[in-house]
């Protein structure tokens, strides 16, 4: 029977890179993920290959030579920067003595660290038992006496002694619970859906500062750390622009390069919200040399979850902390638009630490948002004078007159779904009338858009 040896916090870090880009990612994030699960990383051992070792991964020098670190170090654990079949993870340990992890594992053991709330709890859980049980060996079974350890928490110490059958059983229960929380979770966003608040998500390599930015823009207290993964659960808080525009602001978990599936599958009803988001912010810490990169990974994450095709405006962010970002929150600092486009800039500056940019950014949102709206005419009766008033509050009025019989007639511009909300609330129907009525005895701009500059409240 395979025994595993016991697992500890002093890491050696292994790098391999493949001729097809494969392993290539940067070495410091590699470094930084280990740092984040907890370990001190005391050595990295580099090398190239044409194509993995089935065996052992690494060729037998390159064993030869990490062996030596594992000695020389007292290393405890040895992490690679890529996946490992089981049996290499087994036959690593049995080679080096210590405990073998791989990327996912690591990546696990992260999110094991820091999902919050039940949900994520489970989500992760589900993860790790789903990974884990490529690996169930009877070896395994003394791992649930320790007590912690990089790619032990979460199901490590309470799942491992069962077999393969009680896990399977445990991944079942935990799906049917995660669909009992997925229906609570779509219940309200239908009734947030009804209520006509679009979804604004925020989105981003992992430290990218959305927690920071989340919290700038509506004054709540969401963890922040320097930390990869900081936030794990989806926060929602509810936002006003000036200008009337309500929106719920979203902070999501921040996203990274070979996500692993197993968490992209078990994250799919947190993701959810990024998905049914109407606008997502792209928060790209500037100074990132890496940033154009990152960029592109969060894209293929976004279309991976169905999110691919939702607006976007970037949000380069830390720029009180990058050469470039005077500049850019100075002269050249004014919101960028595409080509062509209507709906508002699409790139934005800010640092979200010092609060600096983000009137710029509210401003962006608030021109997305009004871009998205509908030019309507409207009948009112005479009893819906708060749902006039409150019309007006909102800028949305363009043109208006009154009747002889006391009825307004009015145009407004408007996102068809705050219309609806309105609607709904003030239980009255306005109805439809045709442009050239409202417009006959008064001055009609119904192509402006409406003034009020947008602000977070
Ligand atoms: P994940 O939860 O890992 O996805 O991270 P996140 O994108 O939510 O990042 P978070 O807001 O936790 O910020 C990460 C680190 O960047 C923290 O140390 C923040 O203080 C720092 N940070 C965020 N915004 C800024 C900024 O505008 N300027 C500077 N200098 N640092 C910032």
């Amino acid at each position: 029977m395979f025994e595993r040896p016991d697992s500890g916090e002093r890491a050696v870090l292994v790098h391999i890179t493949f001729p097809d880009g494969r392993g290539g990612d940067d070495r410091d994030e590699f470094a930084d993920l280990a740092i984040s699960a907890g370990v001190a990383p005391v050595a990295t051992v580099t090398g190239r290959r044409r194509a993995p070792d089935p065996r052992h991964f690494i060729g037998a020098g390159k064993l030869a030579e990490l062996g030596a670190r594992v000695a020389a170090e007292h290393a405890d654990v040895v992490i690679f920067n890529q996946a490992l079949s089981p049996a290499q993870e087994r036959n690593l340990e049995s080679a080096l003595g210590c405990r073998v992890l791989d990327r996912i594992t690591l990546i696990l053991d992260i999110f094991a660290q820091r999902a919050s709330t039940a949900e994520g709890k489970l989500q992760v859980e589900l993860a790790q038992l789903r990974h884990l049980s490529t690996r169930l060996v009877r070896g395994w079974t003394h791992l649930e006496r320790q007590k912690g350890g990089i790619g032990l928490r979460g199901p490590g110490e309470k799942q491992l002694e069962t077999d393969r059958r009680l896990v399977t059983e445990r991944i079942r229960a935990i799906e049917r619970r995660l669909e009992r929380v997925g229906t609570r979770r779509e219940l309200s966003r239908r009734s947030r859906s009804r209520a006509g608040v679009p979804v604004v998500a925020l989105v981003g390599y992992t430290n990218a500062g959305k927690s920071t930015l989340f919290n700038a823009l509506t004054g709540a207290r969401v963890g922040t750390a320097d930390q990869l993964f900081a936030t794990l659960d989806p926060t929602l808080r509810r936002i006003e622009l000036e200008g009337g525009q309500r929106l719920i602001l979203a902070d999501t978990v921040g996203f990274i390069s070979d996500l692993p599936h197993e968490l992209v599958a078990a994250f799919r009803a947190t993701l959810e919200e990024t998905r049914r988001a109407s606008l997502l912010l792209h928060v790209v810490d500037a100074g990132d040399p890496h940033r154009a990169d990152k960029i592109v990974q969060v894209n293929r994450v976004l279309d991976e979850i169905g999110a691919g095709d939702i607006a976007q405006i970037h949000v380069f962010n830390k720029v009180d902390a990058c050469p470039q970002g005077a500049n850019a929150l100075n002269g050249a600092a004014a919101p960028r638009r595409r080509e062509g486009e209507s709906a508002g800039p699409t790139r934005v500056w800010v640092s979200a630490l010092k609060s600096t940019g983000l009137e710029r950014l509210t401003e962006a949102i608030g021109e997305h948002f009004r871009a998205a709206t509908v030019v309507r005419q409207l009948r009112l009766p005479a009893s819906a004078g708060r749902l006039r008033a409150r019309l007006y509050e909102l800028g949305s009025v363009v043109a208006e007159r009154t009747e002889d019989n006391g009825d307004w007639l009015i145009e407004v511009n408007i996102a068809p779904a705050a219309l609806e909300r309105l609607r709904r609330r003030e239980g009255l129907a306005p109805t439809l009338v045709s442009r050239r009525e409202v417009g006959e005895n008064c001055n009609v701009e119904a192509d402006l858009p409406v003034a009020g500059t947008p602000k977070a409240s």
